[in-house]
């Protein structure tokens, strides 16, 4: 995810006296919102801690390792890339990440409820981007969303399962093939006819660790590398055989504009469609 990115020059780390300044007004504020009891002596109720959180550096292996484990102990990919990395920061910065319920992506497993939608790795981990970069702006483009962009481009171009867990899994070289799109339904689907494997196998759950593990590992490395001014993710570009397709249907950029903006995103317009322009 971030080996193409040319290097920046150092950014300035947000204001952590300003984000505690914050706190302190929250508090406030909770102290107005008590609930009216019968004593009139309710405790007064802490206010959401506001975001951005703070990120610390954090290890990407062991983020890695861990949400591989997790996906097979505590069930599912949601919660092996979110604990994972909530785990670690748990225990190397502690408030206000030890407020955060462990299991508030298992919902996001097998592509939310099963539904097939977005990969829960991407779930997960793009949960964890969002609260420690929301607010934070390079260029003049908030990056929350921009990393959140480039990450499930990144997943879509990856051809799973690495082998990078290879050393701590019962089943290891396993066939590769290319996720195709951030969608559970494409990534798992493609991977199980390829490997003859039905869905509820355990050369599946092998796969699906592995991603989950790759998936933690990278957004833990780039998250390390962000906070040290060394990455800014870049705007997305259409890829050349979709260029034609977003210059007509759009998004439009801040340099191009298309005619008719009728389409939603930045998939790879040719995996469902047909070019009728050809
Ligand atoms: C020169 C402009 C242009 C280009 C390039 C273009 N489209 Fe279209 N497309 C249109 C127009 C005009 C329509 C008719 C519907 C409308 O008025 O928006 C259309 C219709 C469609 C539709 C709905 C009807 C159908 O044929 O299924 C889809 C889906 C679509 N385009 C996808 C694509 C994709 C994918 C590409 C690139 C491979 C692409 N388009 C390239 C202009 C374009
Ligand atoms: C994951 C599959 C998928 C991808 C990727 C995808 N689309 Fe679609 N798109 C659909 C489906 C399904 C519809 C609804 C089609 C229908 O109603 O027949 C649709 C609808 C559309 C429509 C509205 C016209 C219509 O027939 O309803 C346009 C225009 C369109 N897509 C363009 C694009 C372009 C351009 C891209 C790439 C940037 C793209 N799509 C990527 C699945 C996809």
């Amino acid at each position: 995810m971030n080996a193409q990115h040319p290097t920046r020059s150092k950014w300035p780390r947000r204001d952590v006296l300003a984000a505690s300044a914050v706190l302190l007004a929250g508090g406030a504020v909770g102290s107005i919102n008590r609930s009216a009891g019968a004593t009139g002596e309710a405790a007064p109720r802490p206010a959401a801690t506001p975001l951005p959180w703070p990120w610390t550096t954090l290890d990407p292996l062991e983020a890695g390792r861990r949400a591989y484990r997790f996906y097979k102990d505590k069930g599912g990919c949601g919660t092996g890339s979110f604990l994972s990395i909530l785990s670690l920061l748990k225990e190397e910065v502690g408030h206000p990440w030890t407020t955060l319920p462990d299991m508030m992506m298992a919902h996001a497993a097998s592509g939310f409820g099963g539904h097939g939608t977005l990969c829960g790795a991407l779930a997960g981990a793009s949960t964890i981007i969002n609260m420690v970069t929301f607010g934070e702006e390079r260029d003049k483009i908030l990056q929350n969303n921009q990393i959140v962009d480039r990450l499930f481009w990144w997943y879509a171009e990856q051809e799973f399962p690495t082998d990078r867990f290879d050393d701590i899994s019962p089943i290891p070289d396993q066939i590769r093939v290319k996720a195709m799109s951030p969608l559970c339904h494409t990534s798992v689907s493609k991977w199980a006819l390829a490997a003859g494997a039905n869905i509820n196998t355990a050369e599946k759950i092998e796969r699906c660790a592995k991603v989950v593990g790759e998936v933690a590992y990278t957004v833990t490395l780039a998250l390390n590398e962000f906070f040290k001014g060394e990455w800014v993710a870049p705007a997305w570009k259409p890829s050349e055989e979709i260029s034609h397709c977003v210059m007509c249907h759009g998004p439009s950029t801040a340099t191009k504009k298309a005619p008719r903006w009728n389409q939603q995103g930045h998939m790879e317009c040719l995996m469902c469609h047909r070019d009728h322009t050809t």
